[in-house]
């Protein structure tokens, strides 16, 4: 019985992955965390202070650019859920490029091996982006959808910001689907946009930065919050269900996007000022536009296989000031 509900989750301690090793607990799974350095207290309390951790979770030691790194961890489980990345790739750019090789790409494939030499592995569900969809020389006309793929050409060619993560991020998911077709993996994968929200993780992420950056105007973060104008977005917590939706679906196929917001920097920034009136909230971006055009990241996939969105009904202003005030709970601001 308990090796049935056992799990996988690599970048446990990241801002997705703990949310997600919180929710497979509550739900009852016995899941095998893997971070890469299971001693630093810093990272790790927090998962080991869940509850039903001391009976349900189990801490591995694992780094993406190790081959056979997670053979241990993911033997004997019947499901993977494939989260970690380096994001620092996002603030990097030619540069990144050999760590993108070692890490992202090399990393999925390795435990893609793991999987296959487990032979335990009954879905492997891994944490794409929506950015392996958006970037197009002639973007959609009313919505991006799953068969989309980002032109990676376009990526090198205009460098935009965050352009070497979006390289890794597709390179590594069109690589992961030969692999899987090629070896037989049951594969499926979850596309987020800009994920926000409540979460428990002890440090900074990319979303904690972009969220504060209202907040705290740093300037080092400012680029980031720029690209929420015009972007989508949505809920930490429902794209963890969405991760455990596919992964007990039967009828879970290829490609998810899991996205349930617009975002207008503007009305975020107006918004937050309201909420925040003493701090002083940027409102104007110089620069931007106002009413930028948006082009909504469809979910009707996600949605048509009976998946519900929870947090449908907030707004993203929501959505950032949750994000601000778990990281004042948590002593980061
Ligand atoms: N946040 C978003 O808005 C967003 C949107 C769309 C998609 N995603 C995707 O969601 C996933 C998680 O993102 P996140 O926001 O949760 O990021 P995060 O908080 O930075 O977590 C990423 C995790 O990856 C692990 N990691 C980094 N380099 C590694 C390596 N060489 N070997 C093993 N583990 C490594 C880190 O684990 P250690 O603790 O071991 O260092 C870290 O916990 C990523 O795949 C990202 O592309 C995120």
């Amino acid at each position: 019985m308990e090796e049935k509900r056992t799990v996988c989750v690599t970048g446990a301690s990241g801002y997705i992955g703990s949310w997600l090793v919180k929710t497979l607990l509550e739900r009852g799974y016995h899941v095998r965390a893997t971070v890469r350095d299971p001693g630093n207290e810093k990272k790790v309390k927090t998962l080991l202070e869940l509850p039903k951790a001391s009976t349900h979770l189990s801490l591995w030691k694992a780094d993406l650019a190790e081959e056979n790194s997670y053979d241990e961890a993911i033997q004997g489980c019947k499901g993977v859920f494939h989260v970690a990345t380096p994001m620092e790739l996002v603030h990097q750019g030619q540069d990144g490029e050999e760590e993108m090789e070692s890490t992202t790409l090399n990393g999925i494939l390795s435990i893609m091996r793991s999987c296959s030499k487990a032979n335990t592995v009954k879905r492997f569900v891994y944490t794409s982006s929506t950015g392996t969809i958006t970037v197009q020389a002639q973007p959609p006309l009313h919505e991006y959808t799953e068969d989309l793929w980002t032109d990676v050409d376009l990526c090198y060619e205009l460098k935009m910001y965050g352009w070497m993560y979006l390289v890794a991020k597709t390179t590594a998911e069109k690589a992961a689907w030969k692999y899987a077709e090629e070896n037989g993996i049951n594969m499926v994968t979850i596309h987020p946009s800009i994920v926000l929200g409540h979460f428990i993780t002890p440090h900074t992420s990319f979303s904690t930065d972009v969220a504060t950056a209202f907040y705290t105007k740093n300037e080092a973060n400012m680029a980031l919050l720029k690209k929420l104008n015009g972007s989508n977005a949505v809920h930490l917590d429902d794209v963890c269900n969405a991760h455990i939706f596919l992964f007990e679906h039967p009828l879970a196929k290829g490609r998810y996007i899991c996205s349930s917001h617009t975002v207008n920097l503007f009305e975020i920034a107006h918004s937050l000022s309201l909420k925040y009136p003493d701090r002083n909230i940027l409102t104007e971006f110089e620069d931007l536009d106002r009413s930028p055009k948006i082009i909504p990241c469809s979910s009707k996939k996600l949605m048509a296989l009976g998946f519900e969105f929870a947090h449908k009904n907030k707004g993203v202003c929501d959505f950032c000031a949750e994000t601000i005030e778990a990281c004042k709970e948590m002593g980061m601001l």
